[in-house]
């Protein structure tokens, strides 16, 4: 934030109307103080997504995602939140004069819309170079690939010709462009102080981001020149771990099939749409990021990766797999046979073969199976080693008897009794428990706390009423919850005196995703008004102690940790120290905030 003044934000969300906004996405339904529709980030059948127009807020009960406007056309829109401010700026009417762009950031912000002016006239020039008279040898290179027509103008593949700087000329000549913002985009190298055409001789595929704006391109070789691919280096505009090559286009179809395939490769992707399989993308050589994922699952929960069978493929996947199931998203690995990739098998095999060839993909339990015990004989220590690996992607299995046949495939695999299979998940299972399985509940009339719920009743208390607020601040401090996100809701309520309530749309802004989610879950849902301001006392009061108490608990098991592995080493220094901060701990008044407030750093 801090790179459109406040006064425009604040004027944008007086004017903007969040229902009005996501109407044109969602179609939503009143009811009582909210709406309610589809949710358009998570798959579903009934409806759980909310609109809370008098906090100007959104939220999703089933898949949990919140935030104000700009949050919602950031997501709906995959733009920054610059970016949603100008959206929904144009669209209330708020004019942003360029002047007011007074900081470094917002001349950025411009300087980015020239570049994609850049970079579309870029990829015009190239797409003209495939059809001229210089274009012949590529175009019989993508036809001896058998890359037909169609896909050549779907993808706006296009051709650099043999020529140091022939678009240089033509950016600057036809359009005035400065050779300094084709460097920017990285489309000229400079060697002593002369500009060069970055691709020269090559096949181009533009890159497109999810807003259908050129960013990038990779450009082929004809023939066996090295490198076989040269890519737009990773540039203000381009960076490669936030894109996914044929996302544009495969939007529609990942939602449409329910799930998507993640290839290598720019011709992989191509020769899918060929062959009608349009759900895929490629993640352009690397391993899956954490941004790609989370992109990918902005249209679907089922990641399917189709990577070539070779060592460099599968350690690529490997490296994604763990990635994807903590974020949620199921997952499938397709090993594809021979030495072949996608593009090399769907023009062998065809579309049928495809399809054959998904029937044997693999889910993670099997594949890690299969990498981890490499089918030899496995000694004890191995088998530990396995289970323990695998154990959490059991846990997230959450179809029983889909879970069942996996608990069995591990036994088997691993040669061990079903039994000990469910025991070490069981053990697991009661770990996470206490860590961050915070299931919030609907209170009933008599309370009894959950101490895993402690964190959230409190906040849900503290945000109903300001003088729980008040009570609260005096006896807590944010450091000691459990939960991180809880703890800098907490926090930022604090440090903006409860404007976070007052008006969250706004100062949210200052959350992180995570946190903007549970934030307005808690804003959104029912807020105690059924219970009396003294009753309402009293829960937080039993919050409160049920957190110190958890806190203490888990500071005690750390410092027995601690001391353990000082004896260990035969720290005696270390082990006085730890002894008598164990003391402390045990001394220290329950619910005694200074003791904490020292204790932690
Ligand atoms: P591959 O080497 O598997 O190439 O690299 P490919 O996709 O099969 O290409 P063709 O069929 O020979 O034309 C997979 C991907 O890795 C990236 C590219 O995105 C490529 O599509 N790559 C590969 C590069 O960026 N540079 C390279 O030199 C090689
Ligand atoms: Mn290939």
């Amino acid at each position: 934030m801090g790179y459109i003044p406040e006064e425009i934000i604040d004027e944008v969300l007086q004017k903007t109307d969040i229902v009005s906004v996501i109407s044109e996405y969602v179609s939503l339904k009143k009811r009582g103080r909210y709406y309610f529709g589809i949710c358009p980030f998570h798959q579903e059948s009934t409806p759980s997504f909310s609109v809370t127009p008098d906090k100007q807020i959104f939220y999703c009960f089933g898949c949990h995602v919140g935030g104000n406007v700009f949050k919602f056309l950031m997501l709906k829109e995959g733009v920054s939140f610059v970016e949603a401010v100008h959206l929904a700026a144009r669209r209330c009417g708020v004019h942003i004069p360029e002047k007011q762009f007074n900081s470094a950031l917002s001349r950025d912000y411009q300087k980015k819309q020239r570049a994609y002016y850049v970079l579309e006239k870029a990829a015009d020039f190239f797409r003209k170079c495939l059809e001229a008279d210089c274009g012949k040898e590529a175009r019989d290179y993508l036809k001896k690939r058998g890359v037909n027509e169609q896909a050549i103008k779907l993808f706006k593949i296009g051709y650099a010709p043999d020529n140091w700087d022939k678009l240089i000329k033509y950016l600057t000549k036809l359009y005035g462009i400065g050779v300094d913002e084709i460097y920017d985009v990285g489309l000229v190298v400079k060697s002593k102080a002369k500009y060069y055409d970055r691709f020269r001789n090559r096949i181009i595929m533009p890159i497109f981001d999810v807003l259908d704006r050129v960013v990038g391109f990779g450009g082929r070789a004809l023939g066996d020149s090295l490198p076989k691919y040269l890519n737009t280096p990773e540039t203000k505009y381009f960076n490669k771990r936030h894109l996914l090559y044929g996302l544009n286009l495969a939007k529609p179809h990942i939602r449409e099939e329910g799930f998507v395939f993640v290839v290598e490769g720019y011709m992989d992707v191509i020769a899918c749409y060929q062959f009608g399989i349009k759900n895929v993308v490629a993640s352009l050589g690397t391993a899956l990021t954490l941004e790609q994922v989370k992109l990918l699952m902005r249209y679907t929960d089922e990641i399917v990766i189709a990577y070539d069978a070779d060592d460099a493929g599968i350690k690529a996947a490997m490296r994604g797999l763990d990635l994807i199931q903590q974020l949620g998203c199921r997952v499938k690995i397709l090993s594809i046979p021979d030495k072949m990739d996608p593009d090399e098998h769907i023009r062998r095999y065809g579309r049928e073969g495809w399809q054959e060839l998904l029937k044997t993909a693999k889910d993670l339990i099997e594949f890690k199976l299969e990498k981890l015990t490499d089918n030899t004989s496995v000694s004890v220590e191995e088998k530990v080693f396995v289970l323990k690996n695998i154990v959490p992607n059991l846990s997230a299995i959450k179809n029983l008897v889909e879970l069942e046949e996996s608990i069995k495939k591990v036994a088997s695999a691993l040669n061990v009794s079903v039994d000990s299979v469910k025991g070490e998940l069981s053990t697991y299972k009661k770990e996470v428990k206490t860590k961050d399985k915070i299931k919030p509940k609907l209170e009933s009339k008599k309370v009894k706390i959950n101490p895993n719920s402690a964190e959230h009743l409190l906040l849900s208390l503290v945000l109903s009423d300001y003088d729980l607020y008040l009570l609260a601040k005096k006896e807590i401090t944010p450091e000691i919850f459990d939960n991180e996100g809880y703890g800098n809701i907490f926090k930022l309520l604090i440090e903006t005196e409860y404007k976070l309530k007052l008006k969250p749309a706004k100062e949210m802004c200052h959350l992180n995703e995570k946190e903007q989610k549970l934030l307005t879950y808690l804003l959104s849902e029912q807020q105690h008004h059924e219970r009396s301001l003294e009753e309402k006392m009293n829960m937080l009061k039993d919050c409160i102690s049920i957190i110190y108490e958890s806190h203490k608990k888990r500071k005690h098991q750390e410092l027995v940790n601690k001391l353990k592995e000082a004896e260990e080493e035969k720290d005696y220094k270390r082990v006085n120290n730890l002894l008598y901060e164990l003391q402390q701990l045990f001394s220290s008044e329950k619910g005694g905030k200074l003791f904490y407030g020292r204790a932690e750093k």
